[in-house]
C-alpha cells in the first residue's frame, strides 16, 4: 500500500540521519523528506518525528539572562553584599551605579579614573570588551554575541 511505502521510505530516512550526520546529508535529507511529505496525506502524520530528528536542538527561544549569569559572570560575581566577593566586586544593583565603588574592592589602576555610571549601553560595551571601556582592567572576559550580553544585562536590571 502507499502508505506503508511512505513509512518504509521515512523509515529508512531516520537511519541514514542518525548515522550520517553530516551537513550536507542533513540538507539532502531534508530535501528528500519534503518531496515525500508533498506525496500523500498520510505523510502528513510522519512529519513530527521527523521534525524531532532531523533538529536535535530546539528552535531558538530568547535566551535566559539569569542561566547565562550563572554560567557566564557568577563565578567571579555575587549580585549581594552579603556574600565575600569574588575574583570580581559585587554586582549588587550595578544598573545605575557608579564605576569602581564597591568598597574594599580592589580594582585595577585605571579604575582609579573612571567617572561614570553604569547603563545598559556601558555595560554592554564592557562586557564585548572591558580594556576598551577601562584599559588595563584585569576582568578576562569578553562576550561577542550582541543577544545573549543584552540578555545578561536585561537579567542584571531586574535585580535593581
Ligand atoms: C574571570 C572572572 C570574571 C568573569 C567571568 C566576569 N568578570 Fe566582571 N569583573 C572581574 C574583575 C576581576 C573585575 C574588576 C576589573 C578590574 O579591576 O580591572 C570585574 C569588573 C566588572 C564590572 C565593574 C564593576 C564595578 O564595580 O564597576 C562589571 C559591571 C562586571 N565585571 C560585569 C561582569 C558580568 C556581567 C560578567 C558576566 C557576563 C562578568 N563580569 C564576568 C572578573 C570577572
Amino acid at each position: 500500500m502507499f502508505c506503508r511505502e511512505i513509512a518504509r521510505y521515512y523509515h529508512r530516512l531516520f537511519s541514514a540521519t542518525y548515522s550520517l550526520r553530516t551537513p550536507t546529508v542533513m540538507h539532502m535529507t531534508k530535501l528528500r523528506a519534503r518531496k515525500a511529505i508533498g506525496l500523500g496525506s498520510c505523510g502528513a502524520l510522519l512529519v513530527v518525528p521527523m521534525a524531532g530528528a532531523q533538529m536535535p536542538l530546539p528552535a531558538a527561544k530568547p535566551p535566559d539572562g539569569e542561566i547565562l549569569f550563572k554560567q557566564q559572570c557568577a563565578t567571579c560575581h555575587t549580585t549581594n553584599l552579603s556574600d565575600p566577593a569574588r575574583q570580581g566586586p559585587s554586582l549588587f544593583r550595578i544598573v545605575g551605579r557608579p564605576a569602581g565603588k564597591v568598597e574594599g574592592f580592589h580594582y585595577s589602576a585605571g579604575f582609579a579614573k573612571a567617572d561614570f555610571v553604569w547603563d545598559d549601553a556601558r555595560l554592554d560595551a564592557w562586557l564585548a570588551n572591558p580594556q576598551a571601556i577601562i584599559r588595563g582592567s584585569i576582568m578576562t572576559y569578553r562576550q561577542s554575541n550582541a543577544e545573549t550580553r543584552a540578555a545578561i544585562i536585561a537579567y542584571l536590571r531586574e535585580l535593581n
